[in-house]
């Protein structure tokens, strides 16, 4: 396990480094891809296991069967993931030293895609720029996801919290 330290700046202007693979973040491989999972990022939008649930079964430990399904669907799935909390990289392209274990993320769409999430956030993925109510840029990321229902202690940022409060949108 090996850490990089990351620093993001918090709506309010503030910053402040989180390491970038924690010690909950996990990996599962096939022996031609490895896919790897950062729980921090995961909004539980059931993307994954709606569409292919002989991979990613939340109610199975591990939850991530690498078998259940060829290499590339569970790309194809991995690659729908709206917060990135999923990535994937092929094992060739992972060296022994660990230094590029870290996946790259490659899944920024070229056409801009804005994507309304049931009951949930709204999340951008590719080359936007966002005015914060401040009039300020939000710092550039290959991927927002935005509170839509109000209730998130990172505003204008989506924590989760639409799933305590039972947030319902279409
Ligand atoms: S698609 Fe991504 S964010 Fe959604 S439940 Fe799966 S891992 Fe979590
Ligand atoms: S939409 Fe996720 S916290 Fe508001």
């Amino acid at each position: 396990m090996f850490f990089i330290i990351e620093t993001i700046e918090l709506p309010c202007g503030y910053y402040f480094k989180y390491k970038a693979m924690d010690k909950n973040d996990r990996e599962y491989t096939n022996g031609e891809i490895t896919v790897f999972w950062k729980p921090a990022k995961c909004i539980h939008a059931t993307t994954c296991y709606r569409e292919l649930i002989e991979v990613f079964n939340p109610r199975k430990r591990p939850w991530v069967n690498m078998n259940g399904a060829p290499t590339e669907e569970i790309i194809r799935v991995v690659k729908l993931c709206p917060t990135q909390a999923l990535s994937f990289k092929y094992n060739k392209d992972i060296t022994d030293n660990g230094k590029s274990k870290e996946p790259t993320i490659d899944s920024a769409h070229e056409i801009p895609e804005l994507r309304v999430m049931k009951d949930g956030p709204l999340v951008f993925n590719g080359n936007f720029e966002i005015t914060g109510t401040d009039g300020q840029l939000l710092k550039p990321m290959k991927i927002y996801s935005l509170c839509r229902c109000g209730a998130s202690d990172k505003l204008p940022y989506c924590d989760g919290t639409h799933r305590k409060t039972g947030f319902k949108g279409k």
